[in-house]
C-alpha cells in the first residue's frame, strides 16, 4: 500500500489540494481533522466542556465515528448521524484545535486513521500524519502559506456559500489555532524530518495541484 502524508496548519489548503490528487491519482482521499471535528461536536452536543480533561475522557467510549465515501466524497458519521456539514462551522474548528490537545483523544482516533492506510492506497491530510499516524508514509508534504493568504482563502470560500466572513476574526481564529496546534505537548504541528515543504502562498490552486501531484509521482515511482 502506498500512503502519502499531508501536514500543515490550518487553512494551507490541505483538504482541496489532497482531494484533487487523490482523485487524479486514484487513491482513497481522508481527512482527519473531521475526526477531531466530529469529537469536538460530540463534547458539544453533550454539554462536556472542552476544558474538563477528564470528562471528555469520559465521554469518549460513547463516541462511535465512521468515515463513509458516497460518490467518492467522505462523508462522517457520529453515533450514525452524518455531521459532515455541522462540523465545518467556526465553533467547532475552535473546540476541535483544542480537544485535539488530550492524549487520550489522540489515542483514541490513532487506530482508526492507521487502519485506513492498511486497507487502501491513502492521502492522509492531518497535523500529525507524517510524524505519529504513518510515520513510514512514502511520501510527505508539509504543506503551508502565510497567515494572511490563508485568512484571505477563507474568506472567499465563505462568501462563496454566501455565508458572512470577517477578515480579522478570521485571521485572529488562524494564528491562534496555529499556536495551539503547534505547541500542544502531544503530536504537535510540525514537518517530519524527511518531509517536503510546500508554501503555497504565491502559487494558484491549479498550481499547488500540479507540484502536489508531481511530488507523489517523483516519489512513488
Ligand atoms: O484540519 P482541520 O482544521 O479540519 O482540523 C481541526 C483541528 O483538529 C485542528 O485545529 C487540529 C486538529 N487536528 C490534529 O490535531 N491532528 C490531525 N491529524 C488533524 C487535525
Amino acid at each position: 500500500m502506498i500512503s502519502v502524508a499531508i501536514d500543515g496548519p490550518a487553512g494551507a489548503g490541505k483538504s482541496t489540494l489532497a482531494k484533487a490528487a487523490a482523485a487524479e491519482l486514484g487513491y482513497i482521499y481522508i481527512d482527519t481533522g473531521a475526526l477531531y471535528r466530529a469529537v469536538a461536536l460530540a463534547c458539544i452536543k453533550n454539554e462536556v466542556s472542552i476544558g474538563d480533561e477528564d470528562a471528555v475522557k469520559a465521554l469518549l467510549p460513547e463516541i462511535d465515528i465512521r468515515l463513509v465515501f458516497f460518490n467518492g466524497e467522505q462523508h462522517i458519521l457520529l453515533n450514525d448521524a452524518d455531521v459532515s456539514d455541522e462540523i465545518r462551522k467556526e465553533n467547532v474548528s475552535m473546540a476541535a484545535s483544542r480537544v485535539s490537545a488530550i492524549p487520550d483523544v489522540r489515542a483514541f482516533l490513532l487506530e482508526l486513521q492507521r487502519s485506513f492506510a492498511k486497507r487502501d492506497n491513502v492521502i492522509m491530510d492531518g497535523r500529525d500524519i507524517g510524524t505519529v499516524v504513518l510515520p513510514s508514509a512514502q511520501v510527505k508534504i508539509f504543506l503551508t502559506a502565510s497567515p494572511e493568504k490563508r485568512a484571505r482563502r477563507r474568506v472567499l470560500q465563505l462568501q462563496e456559500k454566501g455565508e458572512q466572513a470577517d477578515f480579522d476574526k478570521i485571521l485572529f481564529d488562524i494564528v491562534q489555532r496555529d499556536y495551539n496546534d503547534s505547541n500542544r505537548k502531544t503530536a504537535p504541528l510540525k514537518a517530519a524530518d524527511d518531509a517536503i515543504t510546500l508554501d503555497t502562498s504565491e502559487l494558484t490552486l491549479e498550481e499547488s495541484v500540479d507540484r502536489i501531484i508531481g511530488i507523489i509521482k517523483e516519489n512513488t515511482i
